[in-house]
């Protein structure tokens, strides 16, 4: 079922809504309103995304009906930004929970995991205007009913429906993610934010391999600090401190 514009802005208000049936990138959006001065708390959501974007310069593909895709406009402290990636996993873990379902992770920085796959991703993109923060748009991706199954993701990717054997209401999602950033987001710089988001992970206590952008780091996956950065213990003993890349586990 595709999502109505009437109904999606009705269910959200007082909240600033844009809605499109389909769109290039709701981050792209969002930059672009943000820009234009929208209100925080402002979201931007679609039914289909045909240029989304994915960490790292990849594609974020998702067809009409078949995923709950958003991005929400911030405006954190400098000192909060390295927790508006927790706290975007910490949302969709929350509401994937509250769905009922139980093998359910986060795999460092923020993938959201069921069942040991990807469900989720999310991808923050902050702005600097002459040195200062001038916002953040939060884009958050939810695979609700996309079929993996025959495709290369199949080992990897996931979506909720197949999971709980039942269809999943998308503005019930949407309504309750949103009530989940709200959440976080007042909490953000916490150490409630970093605790809660370091517990969930599936990641620490394991053997990992790191592609950062020049490199790839294997080895123990150690702790996490309060910036959100992986220590990762290799076999000669050093401990690398990893700000970003790509894990895989075991
Ligand atoms: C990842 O690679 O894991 C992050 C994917 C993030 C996708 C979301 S969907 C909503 C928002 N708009 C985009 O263009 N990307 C993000």
């Amino acid at each position: 079922m595709t999502f109505i514009e009437q109904q999606v802005v009705e269910r959200l208000h007082p909240r600033a809504v844009r809605y499109f049936s389909s769109i290039g990138s709701t981050n792209d959006e969002a930059l672009a309103w943000m820009a234009a001065g929208a209100p925080t708390g402002a979201v931007v959501i679609t039914d289909e995304q045909v240029k989304g974007k994915g960490r790292l310069g990849r594609v974020w593909h998702t067809p009409a009906g078949s995923a709950l895709i958003v991005s929400v406009i911030l405006r954190p402290q400098v000192k909060a930004l390295s927790q508006i990636t927790m706290m975007g996993a910490l949302a969709i873990y929350d509401v994937v929970k509250l769905l009922g379902c139980d093998d359910v992770g986060i795999k460092w920085p923020n993938d959201v995991q069921l069942c040991g796959r990807k469900v989720s991703g999310v991808l923050p993109e902050a702005v600097w205007e002459d040195g200062l923060l001038s916002g953040v748009v939060l884009g958050m991706g939810i695979n609700v009913s996309i079929d993996f199954q025959n495709t290369e993701l199949a080992q990897k990717a996931i979506s909720i429906e197949p999971v709980l054997g039942k269809s999943v209401d998308r503005l019930d999602l949407l309504s309750s993610l949103l009530r989940q950033v709200d959440y976080w987001a007042d909490r953000l710089g916490s150490l409630e934010l970093f605790e809660t988001w370091k517990n969930r992970l599936v990641t620490l206590g394991r053997d990992v391999q790191v592609q950062t952008a020049e490199r790839i780091v294997s080895g123990f996956a150690e702790m996490v600090d309060q910036d959100g950065a992986l220590w990762v213990r290799q076999a000669d003993g050093h401990v690398e401190r990893v700000i970003a890349g790509d894990i895989a586990l075991g």
